[in-house]
């Protein structure tokens, strides 16, 4: 999967991202990343690619020329239009099923704001999709770029060693992952559960769908209406919630 993000910041995203497992795939030729600077489009001596807003107000805003040239750079290169995902408080709150259907493109654009934002009008003609990772502001879309590219990455086939991994785990299916222990079988006097011991793996399975619906109804019960429980799982989940 190849994914251009429109930055100022090349450096801090690439920094990132050519780092552990995302870093790996890269090399490996799984992922590709072209962190295309928006400064390099800037159109006047003085390099800047930001201006005051009309109407007054706090702070500055990147103007709409440079932003459009970068994204026409980008076509150009990749022949086609890319989807773009403009990162902004603004957008659509982002979740592992997103990252699931961003994963199924070839190629992804992340376009990233500074300052205030970016002028209303180059966002109408290029941007497809705003997406938010969470109700509070930071001063830039790079780390919430960073976090998309590596929730898609992981789910692109290769990335992680273990295809499995993927598939069951935290929000499959609405519920969160099971807790997981290993050597030594003793540690600060607190033993493995004996059933992950036993070899036995129906029991074992059994044992992690039920630590998985007391967690999910103890820290994220908003979850619990998605999930797909059986009646006797409901119970489960419903007694967990009354101890709470
Ligand atoms: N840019 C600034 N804050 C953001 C957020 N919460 N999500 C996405 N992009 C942002």
């Amino acid at each position: 999967m190849h994914f251009y993000i429109m930055t100022l910041f090349p450096d801090m995203v690439m920094n990132g991202l050519n780092t552990s497992i995302t870093g790996r795939a890269i090399e490996k030729g799984l992922l590709s990343i072209d962190a295309v600077n928006i400064r390099d489009y800037a159109y006047n001596k003085h390099n800047s690619v930001d201006d005051y807003p009309y109407g007054g107000g706090a702070g500055m805003l990147m103007q709409a020329e440079p932003v459009y040239q970068t994204y026409e750079a980008i076509c150009q290169k990749s022949g086609k239009r890319p989807r773009v995902v403009y990162l902004s408080p603004q957008g659509r709150t982002f979740c592992q099923t997103m990252a699931e259907e961003y994963a199924r493109e070839e190629e992804l654009v992340l376009l990233c704001g500074h300052y205030e934002g970016i002028d209303e009008r180059v966002l109408e003609e290029i941007v497809t999709d705003y997406v938010s990772i969470g109700d509070y502001v930071l001063t830039g879309g790079e780390l919430p770029a960073m976090i998309m590219v590596d929730a898609i990455s992981r789910l692109v086939p290769g990335v992680l060693h273990n295809d499995v991994s993927a598939e069951f785990e935290s929000f499959q299916d609405n519920l969160l992952e099971y807790p997981q222990y290993s050597r030594p079988e003793i540690w600060h006097e607190k033993q493995v559960p004996q059933v992950l011991l036993s070899g036995h793996h129906a029991n074992i399975e059994a044992w992690r769908r039920e630590q998985s619906i007391i967690r999910t109804a103890k820290n994220r019960p908003d979850l619990l209406k998605k999930a797909n429980l059986t009646e006797k799982e409901l119970e489960i989940a419903k007694k967990s919630l009354a101890i709470d």
